[in-house]
């Protein structure tokens, strides 16, 4: 039940970060868009909700593309809002888990990975099996972000919860905070793009960055539940409680983007 919660926090926070951050995803996507010709073959790798996947089916109309998540009901939602979308002819969704052996993906024009890459065990395996799968000249474009976007207007309570998440980050094994530009590089990659995005929203927040931030807190409270004090717990609540009437949030995020090519 605990984990029914917490997935169900999960799918909220990535549908609800496509509706906030939309100009930011608008933006990526057209920055994707541009590294490819008329009709690409696009893979998305750990595409959760399919914000990615359905952005770029909508943006590029000659596209057909692969949804590729370890999560089944990830992949039903993105189902569900391919057909809504009316997109279902041009995306199919394959379960794998990426850290074991990979099914057939390629070869792609677009290989894409938003706040996925960090999940997976071995970044220097994983950017091996990335570079076989696109034809020469195709593009790989990770996403990253530093954490869970920041909306309250002191500090102390977010840096505490930031520092914590990474602690339990690092304790699984994630790879936040990479140099994925190094690692692209590395694994034979040419660093075709590197930006970071600072995005803020001001105050007052519109009802839907409210819901994301209600939705952040309460995601940050379950995951830190047995890791923070009692009153950082209840300061948590109450923030979560109040979000959607208080008029002193902002939405402050951060988002590290590279593009890799496979040499041609
Ligand atoms: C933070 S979500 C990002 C989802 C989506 N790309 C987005 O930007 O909204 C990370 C996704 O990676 C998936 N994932 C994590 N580990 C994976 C693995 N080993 N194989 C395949 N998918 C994985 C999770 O199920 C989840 O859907």
């Amino acid at each position: 039940m605990a984990h029914d919660h917490q997935h169900n926090h999960l799918v909220q926070m990535l549908d609800l970060d496509a509706e906030v951050l939309e100009d930011f995803h608008r933006e990526l996507v057209g920055w994707a868009g541009s590294l490819v010709g008329d009709r690409p073959r696009v893979v998305d790798l750990g595409a959760g909700t399919g914000t990615g996947t359905l952005a770029l089916a909508r943006h590029l109309p000659g596209a057909q593309l692969t949804a590729v998540d370890v999560d089944d009901e990830m992949l039903e939602h993105l189902r569900h809002r391919a057909a809504d979308a009316g997109l279902q002819d041009r995306i199919r969704t394959v379960r794998a888990d990426l850290d074991g052996d990979w099914p057939a993906l390629g070869p792609a024009d677009l290989v894409w990975a938003s706040a996925s890459m960090h999940h997976l065990a071995d970044p220097a395996r994983t950017l091996a099996r990335i570079r076989d799968t696109l034809r020469p000249g195709g593009a790989f474009m990770i996403t990253e972000l530093d954490g869970f976007p920041r909306f309250l207007p002191d500090p102390g309570l977010e840096d505490r919860c930031a520092a914590e998440m990474d602690r339990l980050r690092r304790e699984g094994g994630m790879h936040m905070h990479e140099n994925w530009g190094a690692r692209l590089t590395a694994a034979g990659f040419d660093l075709a793009g590197e930006r970071t995005f600072e995005l803020e929203i001001p105050a007052p927040l519109p009802p839907a960055a409210r819901r994301y931030a209600q939705v952040t807190f309460a995601r940050m409270r379950e995951r830190l539940a047995d890791r923070l004090s009692a009153d950082d717990l209840a300061a948590l609540d109450d923030a979560a409680a109040t979000a959607a009437h208080r008029d002193d949030l902002t939405v402050r995020a951060t988002r590290m983007v590279w593009v890799g090519r496979r040499p041609s």
